[in-house]
């Protein structure tokens, strides 16, 4: 039978694969956002800072400072690499969410869970370079796309075993048989997959079950209580699947960005660490907006460990700030084993 060996959490924002000399490309970005998000509310860059002057950000995004938080950030990425080569997994099950990757506006399912055969990473074309650079996060992109295109093998038994059992559980799941395409080819993997083959994995194609779930965008994201259960469920479909294999589980993103809410990050990672359910599914969904809602990942990954009896273990908890109204990202990286 599969077995779930080990559970990682991980962020995988652009400023971890950015020098952070050049954090200024997303800060900059953030300064023409108007649609901030931060605990329920949405601002504009000037009345964020207004609003979070007293915690003086501003000497958090030094360039001494911007350069102890990567260097931290390094180190666990480093660990994590080890961890998870170490485990020798058979096939990852990576929970990411689509930031208008795969999905456009003709669809948008809650949750996807892909079946093909076979995924491809592709080296970035010239289009996508100008678009992230346009961004402010071109430098980052080597961290989620190989320089030759490259293909990741889906276990597709045990995909198919879990899109059944999801069903049984009452997820009406999308079940996704090809990579999607445009007029311009085939749409390239989701950053929250690649920078896992990439950064973590070393380029190593290990087998993969990707988990799509919608926590970005308006309307039909799911609550963290169906997020916690969507893992539970998958956890189930894992153990169901009549195959030897060894079976990594993963959330990929988060946590607070791109305005950092430190004391949301230390709530969720409390209850991460405690198991404590009630806590996990708990928090306001207004909280979990924008690029902060990718800790859902977590919550599915969270779920995915519930009926084992591992624990989390958090690595390193690093806000990465980028900007004097205290926009970045937080990054976290955890297992649970
Ligand atoms: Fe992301």
């Amino acid at each position: 039978m599969a077995k779930l060996v080990l559970g990682i959490g991980t962020s995988h924002g652009s400023m971890l694969s950015t020098p952070p000399a050049q954090w200024d490309g997303r800060a900059n970005a953030d300064r023409r956002n108007k649609e901030l998000a931060f605990r329920g509310k949405t601002y504009d860059f000037e009345s964020l800072l207004a609003l979070r002057q007293a915690d003086d950000f501003a000497a958090r995004t030094t360039p001494d400072a911007r350069a102890a938080q990567h260097a931290r950030c390094q180190t666990q990425l480093d660990i994590l690499s080890d961890i998870l080569i170490a485990a020798r997994p058979d096939v990852l099950v990576i929970v990411g969410d689509d930031q208008h990757e795969w999905f456009q506006a003709e669809i948008q399912p809650t949750f996807g869970i892909f079946c093909g055969a076979q995924v491809m990473n592709l080296a970035p074309t010239k289009e996508e370079m100008e678009h992230h650079t346009r961004e402010g996060r071109g430098p980052s992109i080597a961290g989620n796309h190989p320089p030759q295109d490259q293909t990741y093998p889906i276990a597709k038994d045990l995909a198919e075993r879990i899109i059944a059992q999801s069903m049984d559980d009452g997820f009406d799941v999308a079940a996704m048989m090809a990579q999607p395409k445009d007029a311009h080819g085939m749409k390239n993997l989701g950053h929250a997959y690649g920078f896992i083959y990439r950064r973590l994995l070393k380029d190593q194609a290990v087998p993969l079950v990707p988990i799509l779930v919608n926590t970005f965008y308006p309307p039909n994201q799911p609550s963290p209580r169906r997020c916690f259960d969507l893992g539970k469920s998958l956890a189930r479909g894992i153990a169901a699947w009549d195959e030897d294999a060894r079976v990594v589980a993963i959330g990929s993103g988060g946590l607070s960005h791109f305005v950092v809410d430190e004391e949301l990050d230390q709530r969720m990672l409390a209850a991460f660490q405690s198991g404590n359910e009630a806590a996990i599914t708990g928090e306001a969904d207004t909280n979990f907006r924008s690029g902060t809602s990718e800790t859902k990942n977590w919550i599915v990954a969270a779920g995915m460990v519930a009926d084992t009896n591992f624990k989390m273990k958090l690595l390193d908890y690093v806000p990465c700030y980028r900007s004097e109204a205290g926009t970045g990202n937080a990054m976290a990286f955890a297992t649970w084993s």
